[in-house]
């Protein structure tokens, strides 16, 4: 899978792309990441490539004659045009069908803005899908271009390795709930015991202490996954004590 990020600031990724598991996706073939710099596309000697805003205001707003060519232009860097993506507070919350979604795909591009956003007719244009990591403001897109890359390389088949892609299956399509507390060694630290089932060595007993622990997860903290989710149906029935809400 080809990613293209169109940023300002192509530095940001430098060491997101030399690390871990992105790393080794690239090393070994099944991902390709192409930083290009927008103000490449800049015409003037201090490559300008945002202006401020007509009627006035603060900021200044990226210039849709230099961000139109530049994604065209790496658009026809490559046989496939891909799917555009433009990061903005004002988009589709990314979530993990869409991260599903997205990870079909065979090309992203990954356009990020700065300032206080882009010219609207990028978005007339150019017609991106337009992503949000979440209600609230950040620098630029570039964080969450790192996002999506990263949860949609986890996607691809062959990037993790065998035990994490089991893990994944419980947050995966239409079973998304959240995953059970672990613990490792040692079993004791500062009064706090690891539960005594993850000692016994009864299989059958740990997973469905783990299954209880996800459900239990869940109806605290995002009760709105529960909702959905298939497990809620498939997990064996908690032991609520008392009035119920104390559940650890
Ligand atoms: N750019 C600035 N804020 C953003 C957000 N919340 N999501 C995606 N891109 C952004």
């Amino acid at each position: 899978m080809r990613f293209d990020v169109l940023t300002l600031f192509p530095g940001i990724f430098t060491s997101f792309l030399e690390e871990s598991l992105l790393k080794s996706a690239i090393d070994g073939g099944l991902v390709q990441v192409s930083l290009h710099n927008i103000r490449d596309w800049a015409d003037d000697r201090h490559g300008t490539v945002d202006d401020t805003p007509y009627g006035g205001g603060a900021g200044m707003v990226m210039k849709v004659d230099k961000v139109v060519p530049c994604v065209e232009d790496v658009q026809a860097a490559a046989p496939t045009a891909g799917r555009l993506l433009l990061m903005s507070p004002q988009g589709r919350r990314l979530d993990q069908p869409l991260v599903e979604e997205l990870a079909r795909e065979e090309r992203l591009l990954l356009l990020c803005g700065r300032y206080e956003g882009f010219d609207e007719r990028v978005v007339e244009i150019l017609r991106p899908q337009e992503v949000s990591l979440g209600d609230f403001i950040l620098n630029g897109g570039e964080v969450a271009a790192m996002a999506v890359i990263e949860s949609v390389i986890r996607l691809i088949p062959g990037v993790l390795g065998d035990a994490d892609s089991a893990r994944y299956d419980s947050f995966s399509s239409g079973n998304r709930i959240l995953e059970e507390p672990q613990y490792t060694r040692p079993r004791e630290y500062r009064g706090h015991e690891v539960p005594e089932i993850l000692l016994s060595g009864d299989h059958g007993r740990v997973d469905q202490w783990r299954a209880q622990q996800r459900v239990l997860r869940t109806r605290e903290r995002r009760p709105d996954l529960l909702e959905k989710s298939q497990e809620n149906t498939a997990a064996p029935a908690e032991k609520r004590s008392g009035a119920g809400e104390n559940n650890k």
